[in-house]
């Protein structure tokens, strides 16, 4: 059954965004593949987080997060959070990032992207954790071509999914 999920998901190849957030000063993003809008009206926005990311650990104390949309010409930021851990360094620094009123860390070059508030977190057992989020703002620098897995498939995420913390 894995080898047919497998083959219809990575047909699907669904566009990549990184989230950012940040806690008590402190701040986190990661690539994320697994998202979608979720509500028309009222605006939501989901997003699913792996238990083993940094960006997790963060999430957990912030209730604000901000969503950008990659393009084709967005590999190099793809690869940097997507391959790189906040909890071994720090992802914005030499980045020209601004900061929303919540301390949320926007990236300049990502300029497609909502910020979004948290409604609810659920935890289903799995190995990622769903936000889901009231749309707060939204940006659009206009068109552009989304950037997938298929255009980064050479790309080692920071943490597997199965890294994450298990009960004793
Ligand atoms: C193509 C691709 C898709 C990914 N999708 C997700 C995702 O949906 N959710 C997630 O939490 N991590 C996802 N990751 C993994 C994280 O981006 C990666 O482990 C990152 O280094 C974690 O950084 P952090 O520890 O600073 O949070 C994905 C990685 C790749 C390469």
């Amino acid at each position: 059954m894995s080898t047919d999920l497998d083959a219809l998901l990575g047909s699907a190849d669904p566009p990549l965004i990184v989230v950012t957030t940040a806690a008590e000063g402190e701040r986190a993003g990661c690539l994320v593949g697994f998202h979608s809008q979720a509500s028309i009206g009222p605006q939501r926005y989901c997003f699913w987080l792996s238990k083993a990311n940094h960006t997790y650990r963060v999430a957990l104390r912030s209730e604000s997060f901000a969503v950008h949309f990659l393009t084709t010409t967005d590999r190099e930021l793809a690869r940097h959070f997507g391959s790189l851990s906040g909890s071994e360094t720090d992802k914005f620094a030499g980045l020209d990032i601004t900061v929303t009123e919540a301390g949320v860390p926007l990236i300049a070059d990502l300029p497609n992207r909502i910020t979004v508030e948290r409604i609810a977190m659920l935890d289903d057992g799995g190995d990622h954790v769903c936000t889901t989020a009231r749309v707060l703002a939204a940006e659009s620098a206009g068109d552009f071509t989304p950037l997938r897995p298929s255009h980064v498939a050479d790309l080692s995420p920071g943490h597997s999914s199965d890294e994450r913390a298990v009960r004793p």
